[in-house]
């Protein structure tokens, strides 16, 4: 219903006067319970290296992986993803590794669970951290093989799940992969295991600090991972690629990046009842972080940018600044 609205009986500036009034009526309102951090755990490591472009950002050996876990779980996180970072000797062509038996990932997860068993634990199924060649699946005559790949992917996310992740997420983009991996894990008896489908993930230039930190960029070199992840110039088709994996069993599904695909994540939200997530990534995290230490932009901005994810219609936010912001905002 159109309502007549008219200066002065309506004044705006009325409910802006004082933080507590303009806390009373905000629209959206972010908390640690939103948020979730990713974590690196490197393999045949001791110790913890920074991550060059990603400041304040580490690569752990499992034994401080567990000390910076119990500090995020301080800080008031109860939500990890977690993503390893592989010996460069132990990837090859097929990316073997992914998918033995009590792998690095299987053992951390594993031991990460033990110790903190009530923290939901996210792992990223794609392969990756594991090939020679950085792409998420296996080449067959100069292309990256859906069909070839699924079979592996379903290998991988039997492994995690019976390593105990609480949550598995398809981050690879083959089509198809969603609706194979739940039926093998129903047909595992793993009944419970969650399936988040990054259902929409663009073909981004953002994945660079990542692509760093897990040591696929110098594989990866010029070959690009377009012939999977989506165009950027597309949102029906992203809407399409939900529909999908919600009809193929995906319980939560995902977009990333995140600040640019706004448009995306607020679609999404609308046309389905699904729990929706975004992911702001390395590159949208280390751009803020870069002009905040530079004091080029104000360190609220990483704030600014979390609220807009969520009120763009995201339910929950992967972001390298989960820790920090969490503490921030308990604080206020
Ligand atoms: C790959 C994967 C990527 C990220 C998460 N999983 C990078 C890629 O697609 O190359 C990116 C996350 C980030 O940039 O923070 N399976």
């Amino acid at each position: 219903m159109f309502i007549q609205r008219k200066f002065p009986n309506t004044r705006l500036r009325r409910l802006r006067r004082n933080n507590n009034l303009i806390n009373l009526v905000s629209e959206t309102n972010l908390t640690k319970d939103d948020l979730i951090q990713p974590i690196f755990v490197k393999e045949n490591f001791d110790g913890e290296e920074e991550i060059e472009s990603m400041p304040n950002i580490y690569r752990y050996g499992i034994n401080q992986a567990l000390n910076e876990i119990e500090d995020i779980i301080k800080s008031g996180i109860n939500s990890l993803a977690i993503f390893p970072v592989i010996d460069s000797e132990n990837k090859d062509h097929k990316g073997s590794q992914a998918t033995k038996t009590n792998n690095f990932i299987s053992k951390s997860i594993k031991e990460i669970k033990r110790q903190f068993p009530d923290l939901v634990l996210i792992a990223d199924v794609a392969l990756d951290p594991y090939t020679d060649h950085g792409h998420d699946g296996i080449i067959v005559n100069g292309d990256v093989d859906n069909d070839e790949t699924n079979k592996i992917l379903i290998e991988q996310s039997l492994i995690l799940a019976d390593a105990g992740a609480d949550i598995i997420a398809p981050s690879d983009m083959m089509d198809g992969r969603i609706g194979l991996i739940r039926e093998a894990l129903e047909s595992q008896n793993f009944k419970n295991t969650i399936l988040l489908s990054y259902a929409a993930k663009f073909s981004s230039k953002f994945y660079g600090p990542f692509r760093d930190a897990v040591g696929s960029s110098s594989n990866l070199g010029e070959s690009s991972k377009s012939s999977y992840q989506m165009s950027l110039k597309n949102k029906q088709e992203a809407l399409h690629e939900v529909a999908l994996d919600i009809n193929e069993g995906a319980d939560i599904v995902m977009v990333k990046p995140a600040m640019p695909y706004l448009d995306i994540i607020h679609s999404i939200k609308d046309s389905f009842q699904i729990p929706t997530f975004a992911y702001q990534v390395s590159g949208e995290y280390s751009m803020l972080k870069l002009s905040i230490s530079k004091g080029w932009l104000d360190s609220g901005v990483m704030l600014e940018s979390l609220i807009g994810i969520k009120r763009a219609g995201a339910d929950a936010i992967l972001t390298y600044a989960a820790k920090e912001i969490s503490k921030e905002i308990q604080n206020k």
